[in-house]
């Protein structure tokens, strides 16, 4: 299938694009590079040996978008592209429904002009909100604690009535649990800007000597050691359940939606531990206050993927340790070398 990525610079993107390509598929990246790097690109084609057409475009762009598909003929869309700040989208909600909604109606309409059936999502464990019982199960009750979550919840919402009606059309939503790692070459990774929010790059920047010492978001959880509790999972298993999802796609209509996760709850101490086990690093931190926001645990049923999709990660904590560090500790500046 020739597969149109938006956000395919991105984390999750740029890994998935190696991926589709491993398995034949044809990968077109289209992204603003809002928050991600032009080098990515150069690596993709390192890594691949594939020149992989790029369109440096904002998918809220009607007009831009429409003469894309005009030229490329997709067979099928995932949508990554997207803020995803939860911070941010406190501050600044407008702006998180503005550009994570119009991005995804744009798409839509642009598909259904040009008879573009398949369609998977980005979306994320968050719509799960404050999670009555885990582990999470796809037909468990949502409900979102900030507006990055909303869009997502939102988004969903958009595609399953979209699939609903228009009965050609096959919508395959993936609830993220907490993408971790980096592609074993270590040539491409996360790269956040700025001071990381999440676990694993700030844990990694410590590791370096850019940041001093971790801060520990809470030991009063309900949890074994107090800590939070989250559903890590290798970026490149998560990369590889989007291949079976667009096969999927491509064989079966309407919606479906499956959680990515490992089905294994480990706390911030327990990632902490295995990091410093799995490179030798000692990684300093302290016990701060709980983060607004924050849930005691989060980790995923992976039954269905499993069964439906014939997908289930592979991957070890220690391999997710020792490939985000191989990424770090290979570009210090992520990908401004
Ligand atoms: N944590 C710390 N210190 C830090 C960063 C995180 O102790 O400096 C803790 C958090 O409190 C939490 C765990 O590490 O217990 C994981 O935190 P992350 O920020 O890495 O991930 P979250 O689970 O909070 O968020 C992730 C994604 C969101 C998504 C959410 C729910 O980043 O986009 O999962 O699916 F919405």
């Amino acid at each position: 299938m020739k597969i149109l990525l938006t956000g395919g610079a991105g984390f999750i993107g740029s890994h998935t694009c190696i991926e589709l390509i491993k398995a034949g598929h044809k990968a077109v990246i289209a992204d603003d590079l809002s928050n991600s790097k032009p080098a990515v690109l150069e690596r993709l084609k390192e890594l691949t040996g594939q020149d992989i057409p790029f369109y440096n475009i904002d998918v809220a762009d009607k007009e831009k978008v429409d003469s894309m598909f005009a030229k490329e003929n997709f067979d099928a869309v995932i949508h990554f592209a997207g803020f995803k700040a939860v911070g941010e989208s406190v501050a600044k909600p407008l702006m998180y429904y503005r550009n994570n909604l119009d991005t995804t109606l744009t798409l839509l309409e642009a598909m259904a002009k040009y008879n573009v059936n398949n369609f998977v999502f980005s979306s994320s464990a968050t719509v799960y909100g404050v999670p009555e019982r885990v582990p999470l199960v796809e037909g468990m009750k949502t409900g979102c604690t900030n507006p990055y979550g909303w869009t997502k919840l939102m988004i969903e919402q958009i595609l399953t009535d979209a699939a609903a009606a228009d009965k050609n059309l096959s919508v395959v939503l993936l609830r993220y649990f907490n993408p971790i790692g980096a592609h074993p070459s270590g040539r491409i990774g996360e790269d956040p800007t700025g001071i990381p929010n999440n676990l694993l790059p700030y844990i990694t920047q410590v590791a370096i000597g850019k940041l001093p010492q971790l801060g520990v978001f809470g030991n009063d959880y309900p949890t074994h050691d107090g800590t939070g509790v989250r559903d890590y999972i290798h970026v490149v298993d998560l990369a590889k359940g989007h291949v079976k999802a667009i096969e999927y796609a491509d064989k079966n209509k309407g919606t479906e939606i499956f959680n990515l996760g490992t089905g294994i709850g480990y706390s911030v101490l327990d990632i902490v531990k295995a990091f410093e086990k799995a490179n030798d690093i000692k990684i300093p931190y302290v016990i701060k206050p709980r983060r607004d926001g924050d849930i005691a645990e989060c980790y995923a049923d992976p039954t269905k993927a499993r069964d439906v999709l014939g997908w289930q990660a592979e991957e070890t904590l220690e391999n997710m340790c020792k490939d985000s560090w191989r990424w770090q500790s290979n570009n210090p500046k992520g990908y401004e070398e």
